[in-house]
């Protein structure tokens, strides 16, 4: 990858933490300067920063942000205030583990800090530190350990994938599309497919803007041409990304994945999740108890400032589905990858 491309989604300066505002890309390329945990917050909701690993590491950032508002130097007071922080974080998305597993790390890693409390307050910037620089780390490994699974033709491959797993999605270079970019620059790949991905169309506008930036051809189909596209023998593979993967393998991802995987599954094309193991809850058998979030409707009628519809409709806009683990050809990890079944393995070794 040519490093002058790399795209960050969440930036330590000195005193704040600068997001990309994913809400005006692909038309502006700008940024938000988030100074307090409570913009933090607010920028999660709203989607400035977005993708499971990405909302991780701003909540890591807004510990911090949040910590560094404590005024009081006593201990318990401040762990107790800092309880509201996490709270206050943890309130803004239910679907992607990701923010709820963040924010245990950097609680945990208070705790454990038995000094001051501005001991405690660099403890936290650190772990968020740490969060970032892991998942960098960990998303190039999956890239790379995706390439393993891809199927091996005599042609170069065309990939197909879903809403955006990219470096936007990440700290960097991203999951579904990290194994993108690792095809890519293996020479393995010929172009990859965005499924558009409404209603908020991150696949349009992100995914697509990502590949643009790196020179990684790349075509866009709305949702529902994706199983005419497998049945004419264009898609090689599918991957995605996830936001919470149960114990037993079944995913939650954007909305869409499902029908994905069964059209795939149709047409005898390998579907793989790519996600680090920060996305997986164990503490969730299958993915009938995982969190689905529901959203505005405004993102299903209204496209700019045109209303769609006529008045008297309803409306359901779950932003997230579950996709079954028998429909999984396998999970892409940082740890090796795997059939949905063998996650449990990590399950028991976290036990022991
Ligand atoms: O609602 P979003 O845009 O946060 O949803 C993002 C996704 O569904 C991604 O596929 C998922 O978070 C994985 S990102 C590496």
């Amino acid at each position: 990858m040519n490093p002058s491309n790399q795209v960050y989604s969440v930036i330590w300066h000195n005193d704040s933490v600068s997001l990309i505002d994913q809400t005006r890309l692909p038309n502006e390329y700008t940024f938000v300067e988030i100074h307090r945990c409570e913009d933090m917050a607010q920028a999660i909701k709203t989607m400035i920063v977005r993708g499971a690993p990405a909302i991780g590491v701003a909540a890591a950032y807004g510990m911090y942000l949040g910590a560094r508002e404590i005024k009081t130097e006593n201990r318990d007071e401040f762990l107790r205030s800092l309880e509201k922080v996490a709270q206050m974080l943890r309130s803004t998305r239910p679907t992607a583990v990701n923010l709820f597993w963040a924010i245990s790390r950097t609680l945990k890693a208070a705790y454990e800090t038995l000094g001051t409390v501005e001991e405690i307050k660099q403890t936290l910037l650190e772990t968020a530190q740490s969060i970032q620089a892991e998942d960098l780390q960990t998303c190039q490994t999956i890239g790379d350990n995706g390439l393993k699974l891809l199927p091996k033709t005599p042609e170069k491959l065309t990939l197909l994938t879903h809403c955006n797993a990219g470096a936007l999605a990440t700290a960097g270079y991203g999951t579904a599309l990290g194994v993108v970019r690792s095809a890519w620059r293996e020479g393995r790949l010929t172009r990859v497919f965005a499924d558009e991905t409404r209603p908020r169309m991150q696949g349009a506008k992100l995914t697509t803007w990502e590949c643009v930036q790196e020179g990684i051809p790349v075509t866009l189909i709305t949702d529902s041409m994706a199983a005419h596209c497998m049945k004419q023998g264009m898609i090689h593979a599918v991957v995605v990304g996830a936001d919470r993967i149960a114990a037993n393998g079944d995913t939650a991802n954007k909305i869409g994945t499902y029908s994905l995987a069964l059209v795939a599954r149709a047409h005898n094309v390998p579907f793989f999740v790519a996600a680090p193991m920060s996305t997986i809850d164990f503490s969730i058998p299958d993915g009938g108890a995982i969190p689905i979030e529901e959203r505005d409707p405004v993102e299903i009628y209204q496209v700019g400032d045109t209303v769609l519809t006529p008045a008297g409709v309803e409306f359901y806009n779950p932003a997230f589905d579950v996709t079954p683990a028998n429909l999984i050809t396998a999970i892409i990890t940082e740890n090796g990858n795997f059939a949905p079944a063998e996650l449990r393995q990590f399950q028991v070794k976290q036990l022991v």
